[in-house]
Order: structure tokens, then C-alpha cells, then sequence
């Protein structure tokens, strides 16, 4: 496995690939603290093409809480292990700043996508995500792409994005991997306490219990409140939002009707720890 930190090395070397080997790229951007969701996202892409490039890149352009931003976990020499064993042929690890010169951002029409949700409560958040992916696709230019559905409107922004950049990449959306409690698998997992990680799993089982119940007809508002109360209930934690969406548009949905895909989208504080979970439902 390769380790790059060079933007024009990285460059190089892949284009030689593309062109000289005629090799299928795929790519897998991340920001390190890697978890077996990260590489459930890396052992796809290598069952599904020749090459596999992961990138590590943290930057505070998509952190809108500094202190978010200065306590995000790193752990290099773990994460290099993981993604070796994991079949992972090049590490993309830029530092600083070095992928955004001479480039002033990615602008585009979100259609309302960076206001809602994730959105309202991370403000910047999406644009930052745009600029980097932007960059980390201009430089590694792969033929497909891996994101987890945890972060289901991250992958409806880029999904957009890449649209609307006529980047000729496809988009893999991945599924979310899980503790053995059902607690959604996250880097920032890493820095809830123990008691924090236990309830934390409460989080997945509210889902569940909405997935169990949830019925043809139904009013959502009511799920909805009941998420937020049963939360509130749990000491240390407080839910920011539970929203039901179209799976497509991500238009909020207010009773359920026949023959529709819906998603259930939560954001929860545990402490100062934001996680966040979906679950999609059919019916
Ligand atoms: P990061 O949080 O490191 O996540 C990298 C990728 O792993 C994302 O596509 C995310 O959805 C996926 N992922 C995280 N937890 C997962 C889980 N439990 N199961 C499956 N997939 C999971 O998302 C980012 O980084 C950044 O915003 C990035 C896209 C790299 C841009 O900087």
C-alpha cells in the first residue's frame, strides 16, 4: 500500500494508472479515526474495481463547531494498518490547506439541501464538504465512489454535486454499520464515555421501535415528538431533531401513505458529542 501526501504525486501516479493500465479507480474520502464502517466503504470498492484510493483529510472548512474541529480523533498509524489489511493499494493524506490552492470553492444551487436538517443546525457544513470532495475528485478523478447512508443528506449533497461539476463519477451509497448494540459506528463514538456509549444505543433502538410501528396512515408528528421525549428522558441526552423524509427530495413527510420509501433522520447530543443515525422504511 502506498502512502501519498503530495497533491502532484498523487496526480501523477493515478493518471498513469488510468491511462497507461486502463485500471478502474475507486475512491473512498474520509477524515481518519477509522472504524469498520469506513471500511466496509474500502472492502467494497476493492471487490468492485482494480485500484482503491482512501483519503485521510480533516479540515475546518465542513467543521462548523470549532471545538468539534480540535478534538476530532487521529490516529495515522492505526488507520494505515486498518486500510492495508482491508486491501486499500494508496493513501491520499494531504496536510494543511496544500488541496485549495489557487481554488476559492465550489459554488452551486443547493436547492435548499444545505438549509434543512443537517443543515439548519451545521450551518456552512455542507458547503465545506462540497469544496473538499470537489478537490479530492479533481485529484484522484476515480470511476466510482463510496459513502456511508449514515450521512444520507452528505450523500444527496454530493450526489448533487457531482451532478452539477459533470464529474463522470459514479456514486456508491453504502450501508451503515452498527455496534453490537445498534449504536451507529462513528469516529466521534471514540469520545463518549462508557456510560455516554451505552446510552447512546438508545438512539437505534427508538428507530427500530418507529420501524416496528410505524403504519400506512400514520401522522408522523407524533413519532416524531415521541423520539424527542423518550431522549430526553435518558440522562446527559438531548435530541436536536427527528424528521421522516422522502428518501428522493427529502421532503419532509407528515403522514405516510402506501407504496413509499420514507427515512427517518435524528440528530441526538450525548453530552458535547453530536451523532447522528437514519433508517430507511418501505411500505
Ligand atoms: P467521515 O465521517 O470520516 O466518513 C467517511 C465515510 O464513511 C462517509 O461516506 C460516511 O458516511 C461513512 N461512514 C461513517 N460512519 C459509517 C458507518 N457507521 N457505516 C457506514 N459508513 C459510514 O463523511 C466524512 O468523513 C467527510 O464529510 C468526507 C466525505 C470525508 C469529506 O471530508
Amino acid at each position: 500500500m502506498k502512502v501519498m501526501y503530495s497533491v502532484a504525486d498523487t496526480q501523477t501516479y493515478l493518471q498513469n494508472l488510468r491511462v497507461k493500465s486502463d485500471m478502474k479507480i475507486g475512491f473512498v474520502p474520509t477524515m481518519g479515526a477509522l472504524h469498520d464502517g469506513h471500511i466496509s466503504l474500502v472492502k467494497q470498492s476493492v471487490e468492485d474495481n482494480d485500484f482503491t484510493v482512501v483519503s485521510i483529510f480533516v479540515n475546518p472548512r465542513q467543521f462548523n463547531d470549532k471545538s468539534d474541529f480540535d478534538n476530532y480523533p487521529i490516529d495515522h498509524e492505526k488507520d494505515l494498518e486498518m486500510l492495508n489489511k482491508a486491501g486499500c493499494d494508496l493513501v491520499f493524506s494531504p496536510s494543511g490547506n496544500n488541496i485549495f490552492e489557487n481554488f476559492d470553492g465550489f459554488k452551486m444551487d443547493f436547492n435548499g439541501l444545505d438549509e434543512i436538517y443537517e443543515g439548519e443546525f451545521r450551518p456552512g457544513h455542507f458547503q465545506g464538504v462540497v469544496d473538499i470532495v470537489y478537490r479530492l475528485f479533481e485529484i484522484v478523478q476515480p470511476h466510482k465512489a463510496y459513502f456511508g447512508q449514515k450521512d444520507f443528506q452528505q450523500l444527496a449533497v454530493i450526489r448533487l454535486m457531482t451532478k452539477t461539476a459533470n464529474f463522470d463519477i459514479e456514486i456508491i451509497s453504502c450501508p451503515i454499520v452498527r455496534e453490537n448494540s445498534g449504536l451507529a459506528m462513528s469516529s466521534r463514538n471514540l469520545r463518549l464515555s462508557k456510560e455516554q456509549f451505552q446510552s447512546a444505543a438508545n438512539i437505534s433502538k427508538l428507530l427500530n421501535y418507529i420501524a416496528i410501528n410505524l403504519k400506512v396512515g400514520d401522522d408522523t408528528d407524533s413519532y416524531s415528538q415521541y423520539f424527542i421525549d423518550e431522549i430526553e428522558k435518558i440522562s446527559d441526552m438531548k435530541a436536536e431533531y427527528c424528521v421522516f423524509c422522502n428518501t428522493v427530495s427529502l421532503d419532509l413527510i407528515k403522514k405516510i401513505t402506501k407504496n413509499s420509501e420514507i427515512i427517518v433522520c435524528v440528530a441526538v447530543w450525548c453530552g458535547k458529542i453530536r451523532l447522528i443515525d437514519n433508517i430507511i422504511l418501505v411500505f
